[in-house]
């Protein structure tokens, strides 16, 4: 493996949601680049799985939006690697559907593990990244650069968790700690394809990126302390086009939601769902 390649070695990264999809692409991509992880979700089984054959990994069975568990996530970490370099909050929730069909316990849990829960681990992760001039990155979505309908919320916790991210990277930027998001469209996980048929049409006019390109984006962000980073590119700056003129977003919509659909019903017949 080339010395390019080996950006973290030495370094510990606590990494939200690690059982599956982005955030076990992602634990796996700053292990291969040398560092140790710390891997959390809420059932072990899938942690532990998601962990085999790495060798300097943590696996903590913990519920982000549990407040009282936070802070034992940093210190389990430092206690097992002595240090914390940087923090991943990827671990989402998307109830998905119109507001008035979402229970009010829906919804506060889609702002507790989607936005609270990374601002407050991110806080408690602060002192050690400022000592060790660290990082923290950010999973956001497109739908927090463009308002999704029939996701408002979900929409809402990603807007937010955009505006915490750039703004922490003015706040910490100068004394050394890298804050950065992800904006991905569409990402080929269980979060949309085990529920294609309750994903907004509109989702899939997007291109669909992996898992492994998303881990790619969050290890450069990690390296370069680019604020965001975003997929498609094309995409991401037609949501930002599109949530600044909303007389466009209104004309585009039919014609994205029609692609999307053709897509959506491709992927169906392709993956036999
Ligand atoms: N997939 C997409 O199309 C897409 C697009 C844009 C943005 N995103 C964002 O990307 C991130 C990762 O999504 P993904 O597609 O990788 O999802 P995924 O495949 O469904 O994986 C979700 C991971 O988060 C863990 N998790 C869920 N709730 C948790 C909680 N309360 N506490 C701790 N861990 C929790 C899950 O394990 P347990 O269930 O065992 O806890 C699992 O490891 C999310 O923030 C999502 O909003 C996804």
């Amino acid at each position: 493996m080339s010395t390019a390649s080996r950006r973290f070695v030495g370094q510990t990264v606590l990494i939200t949601g690690a059982s599956l999809g982005v955030g076990r692409a992602v634990a796996h991509a700053f292990h291969a680049e040398g560092a140790n992880v710390a891997m959390v979700a809420r059932r072990m089984g899938p942690l532990e799985e998601a962990a085999k054959g790495l060798d300097r990994a943590l696996c903590i069975a913990a519920d982000v939006a549990d407040r009282s568990a936070l802070a034992g996530l940093v210190e389990r970490t430092v206690a097992r690697f002595g240090a914390l370099d940087g923090v991943v909050n990827n671990a989402g929730l998307h109830h998905r559907g119109p507001v008035e069909r979402n229970t009010a316990d829906d919804l506060a849990a889609m702002v507790d593990v989607n936005l609270r829960a990374p601002i407050a681990l991110t806080r408690l992760a602060l002192p050690h990244l400022l000592a060790r001039r660290g990082f923290a990155v950010q999973i956001a979505s497109l739908a927090g650069k463009v308002p999704l309908d029939g996701a408002a919320t979900y929409s809402a916790t990603k807007f937010g968790l955009r505006a915490f991210s750039i703004a922490l990277a003015q706040e910490v930027g100068e004394r050394g700690v890298r804050a950065s998001l992800v904006s991905p469209g569409p990402i080929d996980t269980g979060f949309i394809m085990d529920e294609i048929d309750r994903v907004e049409d509109i989702v899939f006019s997007q291109t669909m990126c992996t898992a492994e390109d998303v881990a790619r984006m969050v290890l450069d962000c990690a390296h370069d302390g680019r604020v965001e980073r975003q997929f498609p590119e094309g995409g991401g700056r037609l949501a930002t086009l599109g949530y600044l003129l909303p007389g466009l977003r209104k004309r585009l919509k039919p014609l994205l939601e029609a692609r999307g659909r053709a897509v959506k019903d491709r992927l169906r017949r392709e993956r036999g769902r």
